[in-house]
């Protein structure tokens, strides 16, 4: 199974636990992109996507995953029979807008046809966990199951 790791990010956590996760699925040749540089198009069917991102300003996409959302909105996209997973970086601190960045983003991409497995997985900064053991948990968990099928 391919696996390619997109994050979306605005001060670098999700990037950092991309390259958590990469660490985490030796195992598989994992492939590591900014969303910035991924045109929706691009996508392959034969590749499963694993996808962090986070929540900027005011339950906004943070500014790396903007391009790609705006390519999923202006009804060009077509990704069915694209796997993909989320986790979503956040604090509940922001009550009314926690973890909407990777919220938005995926109903986005289930609009144009991808489809997500497994768990959504999150990380609340305002919580005790370790950011970086509950993505790469996360991960192993999602490629477990897609594995043992
Ligand atoms: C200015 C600012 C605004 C934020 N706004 C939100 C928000 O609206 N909702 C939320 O759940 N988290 C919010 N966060 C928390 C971030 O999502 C969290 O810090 C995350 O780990 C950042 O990941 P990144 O470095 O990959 O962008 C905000 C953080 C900052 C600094």
């Amino acid at each position: 199974m391919d696996i390619t790791i997109l994050y979306g990010t605005e001060s670098g956590n999700s990037e950092m636990l991309a390259d958590d996760i990469a660490g985490e699925l030796t195992e598989f040749d994992t492939n590591i992109s900014d969303l910035t540089d991924i045109d929706p198009a691009d996508l392959d069917a034969a590749t499963l996507y694993l996808i962090v991102c986070s929540t900027y300003g005011d339950g906004e996409l943070p500014a790396s995953a903007q391009p790609f959302a705006a390519a999923l909105t202006d009804g060009a996209a077509d990704l069915t029979g694209i796997r993909y997973a989320i986790f979503g970086l956040g604090d509940s601190g922001y009550e009314s807008s926690y973890g909407r960045g990777s919220d938005q983003l995926n109903v986005l991409l289930t609009g144009v046809g991808a489809v997500r497995v497994g768990e959504f997985g999150r990380h609340d900064a305002a919580g005790f966990d370790t950011a970086s053991d509950l993505a790469t948990a996360w991960a192993r968990t999602v490629v477990g199951s897609l594995t043992i099928a």
